[in-house]
């Protein structure tokens, strides 16, 4: 396949260039509309501080991380590290906090050290991956959302609530949840939580329908086949971390997450990454993904809404 900008390659720009963008209020969204994303090549961000200043510039503002994937290490300034993760795994396609009701629009991924080897980041546009999914598909997640079933709880893979929710205690946990559409059951030592969400939402300053869902990333499909077996087999259904099916209850099949990871894979750009180098992504048109890797990678990452409501 030929390279074009936003397939399997993606916009570069200087920092000047980019700031050259930042001149009016809203310099954002101008940026990111050829492909949902751009990578600012030796930015010279060599820490949160930075990273936070250049958000600043671009007419941004950091966003709390309520519900995380994994742990992450506070950096400051709204700013935080990698997510708790082994470099030897890969980590597919998502959109950051996606199964959120309203996710960060912005995401600023920079490179602190970049890794021996690998540890590339995928990115993929959900405008691309839209028309190469098969029709039934999209059918079934534009009519009925996603359901994610997501389990805490101490000592499985995942995370323990208290994890996910630092900070806040059972009542609080319960106001976001009636915040965010959550349903939650609490069993002696975990929580069960339940939502549905859109499966395609509207992008960039034309609305233009992007496949924008966790649905093959939070599947059990995607875990490591041994893992899913033995979870299931030592604990029943309750061992998963992570369930997703369409939003009338039907599953979400093996085959679908080959089909969405296919389409994945045919419009991923990939960003080889040199210390310094800043990702700007719209998080809900763009998905991203981490390849393995060598050496201290360390990363820092923003998520970001307008500093300025639209
Ligand atoms: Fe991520």
């Amino acid at each position: 396949m030929t390279d074009q900008i936003g397939v399997n390659s993606l916009p570069e720009l200087s920092l000047a260039e980019v700031l050259t963008h930042a001149g009016g209020p809203d310099p954002v969204p101008a940026l990111l509309e050829p492909a949902g994303a751009v990578l600012v090549r030796d930015a010279g961000v060599a820490g949160a501080p930075a990273l936070a200043a250049l958000a600043g510039r671009l007419g941004l503002r950091a966003v709390d991380q309520t519900e995380p994937f994994a742990a992450r290490r506070d950096l400051g300034d709204g700013v935080w590290s990698q997510p708790a993760w082994p470099a030897t795994a890969p980590m597919c396609m998502h959109h950051e906090l996606g199964w959120q009701r309203e996710p960060p629009p912005y995401l600023l991924v920079s490179c602190l050290r970049a890794p021996a080897t690998g540890g590339r980041t995928g990115v993929a546009d959900g405008r691309a991956v839209l028309p190469l999914l098969p029709d039934a598909l999209v059918r079934r997640a534009a009519r009925h959302g996603w359901i994610l079933v997501r389990r805490y709880a101490a000592g499985l893979i995942g995370m323990s609530w208290q994890e996910a929710f630092p900070d806040m205690d059972v009542a609080a946990v319960e106001a976001y949840a009636a915040g965010e559409g959550i349903d939650l059951s609490w069993g002696p030592d975990h929580l069960l939580t339940r939502r549905t969400r859109p499966a395609l939402r509207r992008t960039g300053q034309d609305g233009v329908l992007a496949w924008s869902n966790l649905l093959a990333f939070c599947s059990e499909w995607t875990m490591d086949p041994a893992v899913r077996t033995y979870l299931i087999t030592a604990l029943g259904r309750a061992g998963l971390p992570f369930e997703t099916s369409f939003g009338d209850g039907s599953p979400f099949t093996a085959a679908d997450v080959e089909a969405v990871n296919a389409a994945y894979d045919r419009v991923s750009a990939h960003v080889t990454w040199r210390a310094g180098d800043v990702l700007v992504l719209d998080n809900i048109r763009a998905a991203h993904s981490s390849e393995p890797f060598t050496g201290s990678r360390e990363m820092a990452v923003l998520h970001a809404a307008p500093a300025v409501p639209r």
